[in-house]
């Protein structure tokens, strides 16, 4: 059967694929982001995933909000990147594990989480960025299967469920009759707001309790509603479902989990960022 190893999680700022391409990771602006990343390197050059499972948010690029679902799942060969408007270099399309998808999938209805399967599906700076930050360099050694969690248009999925869709996408691939090895990433947050009055809100203590609760008390942020936590966290910050669904997949692969690195800074753009690596306990 397939192993579940790790889970990752980074912030997805679009403003970090231009620093990316003009080479701006030292400057004074980025250096504290782009440090975090180095250690996480290591480990992964150690652990050497073959499979990435990404939650995330799509922006608008494949799902508009004429047609908004709610968990969608792909099952492409190869996933493209298209230009979204921020002037950052099209990256190479990432490559599909079709055969986890339809895995993915198939358990998941039986669970009862009725996704929408995507044959044909872009990838925004969600899916993009956070591989271009954990393989800075390039042609990624890893295949990929997007799980696209709704945080663009209400209704939003509750923070429970979000757990629980991780925990079901844990069990499919903890039950994946394949002996690679596999690694589970949330994409967005922490706290941020892009327009309307509270444009620019961050908040410190909320983002670092959730932090913390991820490694001790992973249930923690399910207890507030949706609109509880875009209270507390701002109208993206609630990006922090996928941080649940990671963890949630990571429950199924051990008692607990061990932090391998992880930071958190304010801010980039108007953003509070965070990058983790955890590793179950066996
Ligand atoms: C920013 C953050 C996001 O999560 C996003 O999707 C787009 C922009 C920002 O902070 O600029
Ligand atoms: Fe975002």
């Amino acid at each position: 059967m397939a192993k579940l190893i790790g889970g990752l999680g980074t912030s997805h700022i679009p403003a970090i694929g231009g620093a990316i391409h003009r080479g701006d990771q030292q400057t004074p602006y980025w250096k504290p982001f782009f440090d975090a990343f180095p250690p996480i390197h290591a480990w992964l050059c150690e652990k050497k995933p073959d499979v990435i499972v990404i939650f995330y948010n799509d922006h608008g690029l494949n799902f508009f909000l004429d047609k908004m679902p709610t968990f969608a799942v792909g099952t492409a060969t190869q996933y493209v990147n298209s230009d979204e408007g921020w002037g950052i270099p099209s990256l190479e399309p990432l490559r599909g594990e079709v055969d986890l998808s339809w895995h993915i999938i198939n358990t998941l209805i039986d669970k009862e989480f009725d996704v929408v399967t995507c044959q044909e599906m872009l990838v925004d700076h969600a899916c993009s960025l956070p591989l271009k930050l954990f393989y800075p360099e390039g042609n990624y050694p890893v295949t990929v299967v997007p799980v696209c969690i709704n945080t663009v248009q209400f209704p939003l999925p509750k923070a429970s469920r979000c757990y629980a869709l991780g925990k079901a996408v844990g069990q499919a691939i903890q039950s994946w009759g394949s002996d690679k090895k596999v690694a589970v990433l949330a994409s967005g947050g922490l706290s941020h707001q892009l327009d309307g009055e509270r444009a620019g809100f961050i908040n410190k203590q909320f983002d670092l309790q959730f932090l913390q609760s991820l490694e001790s008390n992973p249930e923690w942020a399910t207890q507030f509603s949706v609109h509880e936590l875009v209270e507390k966290t701002g109208t993206q910050g609630v990006e922090l479902l996928m941080w649940l669904a990671m963890r949630g997949a990571l429950t199924t692969a051990g008692s607990g989990v061990k932090k391998v690195s992880g930071s958190y800074h304010i801010p980039i753009s108007n953003t509070a960022t965070a990058v983790l690596a955890l590793e179950p306990n066996n």
